[in-house]
């Protein structure tokens, strides 16, 4: 796909199908992530964790249906989350490495949602990251839900967006 049209097809989606999202795609989904800048270039600072499969997705959804009325994974059949080591500049390069995963993303025609809220606000985050199998001296950071979409966005124009002052 063309990197323009990339760019606009990019948007939230909080609907998916059961579909389960291939491995092939999960390859240059990840790959995408795993060529972000890091700060320092220190990679040893940064994890990604890949959540496939309905069991395990299904604990995570429990997980946090224990505190939110609504599901905040959208029945997406995957989650992929940042974490980073405290004390860095791991929430920058949660956002440049996520950036890099939802474009890819789009650009194989999948749905993506950047996700924060369910995680940064968990009441009960090391029972979240022994769920989600963080290594020792990580912390959750940021994630993304990706799967076939089930919705559609409307494109927004760019006067729609944030404003820009060209100096
Ligand atoms: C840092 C950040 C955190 C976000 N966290 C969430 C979230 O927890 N749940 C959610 O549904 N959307 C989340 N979003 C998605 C935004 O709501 C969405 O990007 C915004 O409304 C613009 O829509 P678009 O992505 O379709 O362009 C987040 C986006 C960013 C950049």
């Amino acid at each position: 796909m063309e990197f323009r049209e990339t760019l606009a097809r990019r948007h939230s989606s909080r609907a998916y199908e059961a579909t389960p999202v291939s491995d092939e795609a999960l390859d240059t989904i990840l790959a995408a992530g795993r060529a972000a800048p890091v700060g320092m270039g220190e990679y040893g600072t940064v994890h990604l964790t890949v959540v496939t499969g309905s069991e395990k997705m299904a604990e995570l959804r429990k997980f946090f249906m224990a505190s939110e009325s609504h599901d905040p994974l959208y029945g997406a059949p995957a989650f992929i989350v940042v974490s980073a080591k405290p004390g860095t500049v791991g929430t920058l390069d949660a956002g440049a490495i996520i950036e890099n995963m939802l474009l890819a993303a789009a650009d194989l025609g999948l749905g993506t949602c950047f996700i924060a809220g369910c995680l940064l606000g968990t009441k009960d985050p090391a029972k979240l990251r022994s769920i989600l199998q963080i290594p020792e001296g990580f912390e959750v950071k940021s994630g993304i839900t990706l799967g076939h979409a089930a919705d559609s966005a409307p494109a927004k124009t760019l006067a729609e967006r944030f404003s820009c002052t060209r100096l």
